[in-house]
């Protein structure tokens, strides 16, 4: 398998925890880990399998120039880049309780700027075992990539990562 590129944003919070949980659960020699403030996208079409990690800080921030979110920064970037024949896996930190109406609803937008990439998004998710009204990351009756809520379910998030990684991981040969 080649290296796995996964990047995340922000920092020091819990997208950047899970990042490294999942990192480590992977294995060091197969994965390396960039911070998406620190790179540009040549860095990402490098990889032929990528994993992406997000938050969803509020709808506001997404049409705001807001110098303190990594991903307002990096995500128009990557409109029009060329990531064809690669595969790409999306997790996306959320709160299911204070935000019901728009839970991970940052990692429906990144779904959908990927699927203009020509990439093939892979580990989606079944609703089952989480609660929520809406969302723009559930299309199609599953989840385009892992949600996790580390604010409200944290116990569950180790679980919710072996799981997926049991998804993605034969698909990235
Ligand atoms: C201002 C603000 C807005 C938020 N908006 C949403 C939201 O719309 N949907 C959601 O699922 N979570 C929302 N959250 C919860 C965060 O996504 C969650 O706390 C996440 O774990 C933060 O990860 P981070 O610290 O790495 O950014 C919001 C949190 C904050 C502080």
């Amino acid at each position: 398998m080649s290296k796995i590129g996964l990047f995340y944003g922000p920092t020091e919070g819990n997208v950047e925890k899970v990042a490294k949980l999942v990192a480590e659960k992977i294995g060091a020699d197969l994965i390396e880990v960039h911070n998406v403030r620190d790179i540009e996208t040549d860095v990402v079409v490098q990889y032929s399998n990528i994993i992406l990690g997000i938050s969803t800080l509020g709808k506001h921030t997404w049409s705001s120039d807001n110098e303190g979110n990594d991903w307002d920064q990096f995500l128009p970037k990557m409109n029009g880049i060329d990531l064809k024949g690669k595969k790409v896996a999306i997790f996306g930190l959320g709160d299911h309780i204070a935000y019901a109406d728009f839970f991970v609803d940052a990692m429906g937008e990144l779904f959908e700027v990927v699927g203009k990439t020509g990439a093939t998004v892979i580990g989606s998710v079944s609703d089952e075992g989480y609660e929520f009204n809406e969302s723009r990351a559930f299309v199609d009756g599953k989840f385009v990539g892992l949600p996790i809520d580390e604010d409200f379910e944290e116990d569950m998030t180790e679980e919710r990562v072996d799981n997926w990684l049991k998804i993605i991981l034969p698909e990235m040969k």
